[in-house]
């Protein structure tokens, strides 16, 4: 069986990083080694090496990840492409825990795009959004409305991913500089599948998308605009499976997305 730290890089790293701090520098050999027995061992011990003079490194240019992501995702034709711009993109340290990089789910033609937080773990193994117990939870809001990622029509389809396509350790909040390397990719993603409407699916999305900090208990349900097209911040599903009592104001939100849908026809 694989132990934690075999199955978790940011763990592993971790682990590394305490044990150089306890002082254990210096790697092993797998054999036990007698050092009485070597045949230098009454051997003066070896005048001091004069140390090498330091060879100059070559200065490393300096990349800005933002940018870089802009230019990978704006280069992007469509979405095959853009999918493989981030597959390429290797700024985001997320990437190196990551079982698989979860770019979408549903029908790209469809007139909503939802746009969630991060992959967990059921989403990591699976390589797709939303499948864990908060994505179906999500299933269950949507099909109240009458609408399905899976659904053939357009109309009744939904349009799945997440402003990161990688699974945070342990699913702590994406940082800062991770939200920021990864909004050009999730900009072009929604200028490509080109939806009617967007739903900004929890705080980070909202915050991410609308590029301020966005108290979403306050803010859900309140349309807003991102690149030129209608965006509703939602309570999370998550945050509904800790808060019931917030599926009264769930409703609500679908009820004006409905709405919504039927002014934009
Ligand atoms: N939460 C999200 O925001 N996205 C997922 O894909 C799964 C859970």
């Amino acid at each position: 069986m694989e132990s934690a730290w075999q199955q978790d890089w940011h763990l592993a790293r971790a682990y590394l990083a305490w044990q150089a701090e306890l002082g254990a520098t210096e790697a092993i050999c797998d054999a036990p080694v007698n050092r009485y027995d070597l045949p230098d061992k009454l051997a003066k011990p070896a005048a001091k090496p004069v140390a090498a003079a330091p060879v100059p490194m070559p200065e490393q240019p300096q990349v800005d990840p933002v940018a870089e992501a802009q230019a990978m995702a704006q280069a992007a034709p469509d979405l095959d492409a853009l999918h493989a711009a981030m597959a390429a993109y290797e700024h985001c340290e997320l990437k190196r825990g990551a079982r698989n990089l979860v770019f979408c789910d549903g029908v790209a033609s469809a007139r909503v795009m939802i746009v969630g937080e991060a992959p967990g773990r059921d989403e990591d193994r699976v390589g797709k959004p939303f499948v864990g117990e908060a994505g179906q939870m999500l299933d269950r809001m949507f099909a109240a409305i009458g609408m399905d990622r899976a659904a053939p029509d357009p109309a009744r389809a939904l349009y799945i991913t997440n402003v990161l396509p990688w699974r945070p350790p342990q699913n702590r909040d994406p940082s800062t500089e991770e939200r920021a390397m990864m909004r050009p990719f999730v900009l072009r993603h929604i200028e490509l599948a080109a939806p009617d409407i967007l739903i900004l699916m929890g705080r980070i999305s909202a915050s991410t998308l609308l590029d301020r900090d966005v108290r979403i208990t306050k803010e859900r349900g309140a349309w807003q605009t991102v690149l030129g097209r209608p965006a509703m911040p939602m309570l999370h599903p998550a945050y509904l499976l800790r808060n019931p009592a917030a599926k009264r104001e769930a409703w609500a939100d679908l009820l004006s997305l409905q709405a919504k849908l039927r002014e934009a026809t």
